[in-house]
């Protein structure tokens, strides 16, 4: 390398995150899809695309400094375009599931596409996983995406403007900003859908996991919460101490058995609002550790039980089962539906805000 291009290359490293954007391609209809790649001090790096606002590719170092890309998806576009679950992408206008595919506002009754059996899942057929994003590439080294999801876009009342921002820091965290508004009352759950695997490849059964909360909401055959709240403790999901996800997945477990392993929603410990730590994974052989902070309420902690081995991903790569985890923050799944549930509505003059934050260790 010129010794111009070295200099330079060393001045960027120190100066902490860099954004840089190119051409993803184009959507079936041709509109035009970028690429971002955010870049830390440590070298670590986040690739996101406005198609869907999709996480493409999470590099992070191992405790011995090795790079590996964290998270399931594509090498192109057209992965992204072709039928996927979610991977990835921005969870909208309602994140998870809505009972019966309907829910009632103000007293008006909603109708949402039914996509899940004879439910509702994120956002319907067409979410916020698969609309482009209008980009802003901001000084320091932030994305941001944002979208209006029109009145009736998907039955969902309300003219909603969703703002999303990402941020890659100097302590290794992919902090994601979510906020939105709305000129109608309207319900609004907000998430990402990355699929992690900290070892890269292989299944997660071996990850340790914790999850900060004593209950969590058990759910009928369509996996949509009964309304209970059930404490963890004896059961298979009590993660309060850091346990490996494939200690139990195979118990004779009524609720793993509808869930075809883990797919359901923890209710964090926490007193209100605040951002406090959700999740923590640890993978022992390569030491790669993440911490998943919230002001959410909740999080859906999934384990690919439907990922088949059918779809390939980033360099030819078959997804089978259990081979990634989401730990997606969210409200509770059919909320709309469960006036006990913490509320999901949307006023006029209202700003939804949430924080969640993905942590790696140094
Ligand atoms: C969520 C759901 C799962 C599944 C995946 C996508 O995590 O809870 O049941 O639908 O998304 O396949």
């Amino acid at each position: 390398m010129d010794k111009i291009w070295v200099a330079f290359a060393l001045v960027g490293s120190m100066h902490g995150a860099r954004l840089v954007s190119g051409d993803f391609g184009k959507t079936r209809e041709g509109t035009p899809v970028r690429i971002y790649t955010l870049t830390n001090k440590h070298g670590v790096e986040a690739t996101i695309t406005n198609y869907g606002g999709r996480v493409v590719s999470l590099k992070v170092p191992d405790k011995k400094g090795a790079m590996g890309d964290m998270v399931l998806g594509f090498d192109s576009i057209d992965g992204y375009l072709n039928e996927n679950p979610y991977f990835g992408a921005l969870i909208g206008r309602y994140a998870n599931r809505i009972g019966h595919a309907q829910f009632t506002l103000d007293g008006v009754l909603y109708k949402v596409p039914k996509n899940d059996g004879d439910n509702s899942l994120h956002g319907g057929t067409r979410g916020f996983d698969k609309v482009v994003w209008t980009a802003r590439e901001m000084k320091d080294g932030r994305l941001e995406l944002s979208y209006l999801s029109k009145d009736g876009e998907e039955g969902y009342p309300g003219n909603c403007t969703v703002t999303v921002v990402y941020h890659l820091t100097d302590t290794n965290e992919l902090k994601i900003d979510y906020t939105a508004s709305t000129d109608k009352d309207t319900v609004v759950n907000l998430t990402n859908h990355s699929y992690f695997n900290l070892k890269g490849e292989g299944d997660i059964l071996g990850h340790l996991l914790t999850l900060n909360a004593d209950s969590f909401t058990p759910v009928d055959g369509g996996l949509i919460p009964t309304g209970e709240l059930k404490p963890v403790a004896g059961t298979p999901f009590d993660f309060r101490k850091a346990t490996a996800i494939g200690a139990r997945i195979e118990q004779n477990d009524e609720q793993l058995k509808l869930g075809k392993g883990y797919d359901h929603n923890w209710v964090l410990n926490k007193k209100g609002a605040e951002l406090s730590m959700a999740a923590r994974v640890e993978e022992p052989e390569n030491g790669r550790v993440m911490e998943v902070w919230t002001t959410q309420p909740g999080i859906q902690f999934y384990t690919g039980n439907f990922l088949d081995g059918t779809i390939k991903g980033k360099g030819g790569r078959v997804y089978a089962r259990r081979s990634a985890l989401c730990l997606e923050t969210q409200h509770f799944p059919d909320s709309p539906n469960k006036p006990k549930f913490p509320a999901v509505v949307l006023k006029p003059g209202m700003e939804f805000k949430s924080t969640t934050i993905y942590k790696f260790a140094r």
